[in-house]
């Protein structure tokens, strides 16, 4: 099967996993990328069954509205039974790195209201040890340069991520992104902590304090549940 076919696969797991758990007029939280946007694709045929879902990003507002879901804002919203997204990687624990598409810190505050956090991946993102994809950190551009030193004391090397214009990317939110090569991550959690206290980050797109409680992940043999003790 293609990359591509293992999403769909994926997706379509995902919008039946959410069929069979969450109960009628509850809210969905929905993730960013292409195999989110699988999800919304196949959770589409059943949107009637829900009060509505709240979005990680414009991009996933957009999809969302032109299948006619009712995108709510996260302010009116009390309760959050599942989050579904995509990951950049995930390890064996659940810990991922987000933030390929630049959504890393709205994907994080959806996630962080969810009471389950479902990954969709196909299983070329599953790793031993995360830090082979770029960790993307969102942040205040004043603050770009000095981020940068910083990576460069933790061993890593920070690329600022452009448009193919060559102009900086600018997060929904109107900062910048620093996308952080040659790191091997053996504790995500420290890390996350690590980079989260340096002024100027806004989010790093490590996901492992709040990991995914489960994972959907597809391969040529179909779809495997893995479950996460977090
Ligand atoms: C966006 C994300 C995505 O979930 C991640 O980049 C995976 O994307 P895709 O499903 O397109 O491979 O974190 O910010």
């Amino acid at each position: 099967m293609t990359q591509d076919e293992l999403k769909q696969l994926v997706g379509q797991a995902a919008a039946d996993y959410v069929n069979a758990n969450v109960a009628q007029g509850e809210v969905i939280g929905v993730g960013t990328g292409s195999t989110a946007n699988c999800f919304i694709d196949a959770l589409a045929a059943t949107k009637q069954r829900y009060r509505g879902a709240v979005s990680s990003s414009l991009a996933t507002t957009a999809r969302l509205q032109a299948h006619g879901f009712n995108v709510l804002d996260l302010n009116e919203i009390e309760t959050l039974p599942v989050y579904v997204d995509g990951a950049d990687e995930i390890d064996y624990r659940g810990a991922m790195i987000k933030g390929g598409g630049g959504a890393l810190t709205r994907e994080k505050i959806v996630a962080s209201v969810a009471t389950v956090f479902v990954c969709i991946a196909d299983i070329s993102k599953r790793v031993e040890v995360l830090g082979q994809f770029p960790l993307p950190l969102e942040v205040v551009p004043m603050a770009r340069t000095a981020i940068g030193r910083q990576v460069l004391a933790l061993g890593g090397v920070p690329v600022v991520r452009v448009k193919p214009d060559g102009s900086p990317f600018l997060t929904d939110n109107g900062n910048e992104i620093i996308d952080v090569k040659g790191l091997r991550i053996y504790d995500p959690r420290a890390l996350e902590a690590q980079i989260n206290a340096w002024p100027g980050v806004v989010t790093v797109g490590l996901f492992a304090q709040r990991g995914a409680n489960l994972c959907l992940l597809g391969s040529d043999t179909g779809v495997k549940r893995v479950d996460y003790a977090g």
